[in-house]
């Protein structure tokens, strides 16, 4: 049987050739996070990464990708959605039905991992991603605000509270959970 590495596991599967990326990780692996919205490789729902690079798996064949290639999903980005973006994102309450957001965090961990300071340049030209709630203003604060995070912590600062990173940013008042997220 084929194989494909995700998220740190070797995962074997069946499918069709040419059967898209996407349809194995979504119906063989269980890994729903990615979504599928056009299938043409325009909205950016089903973004993942191979090997730390975007991709669109609605368009990708499963098959063209080796067993020794790294696919990261949005549930393997990190083991608590700790991720400096997911962190930004819950701060500014940045989705709205959440159907696109999934593809709007690959592709912004993406881009802020290759350009630690983007500009909104840089934001404009990476994130292709289509969100029909238009949350597109909020994606760009956000991915500033992860930005900074990021700097501030390769200096040694300490990660600030999503409630503190909300309310420092946009003054959204947040309600801690047990966790230590957000409600
Ligand atoms: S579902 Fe892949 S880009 Fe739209
Ligand atoms: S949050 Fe609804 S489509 Fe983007």
């Amino acid at each position: 049987m084929p194989k494909l590495n995700v998220n740190g596991k070797t995962l074997e599967y069946q499918a069709d050739e040419g059967t898209p990326l996407l349809w194995v990780l979504r119906e063989q692996l269980g890994l729903t996070g990615t979504k599928y919205g056009c299938g043409i490789a325009q909205c950016g729902a089903c973004t993942v990464h191979v090997d730390g690079v975007p991709m669109r798996a609605c368009v990708m064949p499963a098959a063209a990708i080796k067993p020794t290639q790294k696919i990261t999903t949005i549930e393997g980005l990190s083991p608590d959605a700790s991720h400096p973006i997911q962190r930004a994102w819950q701060a500014l309450d940045v989705p709205q039905c959440g159907f696109c957001q999934s593809g709007m965090i690959m592709a912004a961990a993406a881009l802020v991992k290759a350009k630690p300071n983007p500009t909104d340049k840089d934001i404009d030209e990476a994130m292709t991603n289509i969100c029909r709630c238009g949350t597109y203003n909020r994606v760009r604060t956000a991915i500033h605000a992860a930005a900074r995070e990021m700097a501030a912590q390769k200096k040694g600062a300490k990660p600030k509270k999503v409630a503190a990173l909300g309310k420092e940013v946009l003054d959204i008042t947040h309600v801690e959970t047990k966790s230590g997220g957000a409600a």
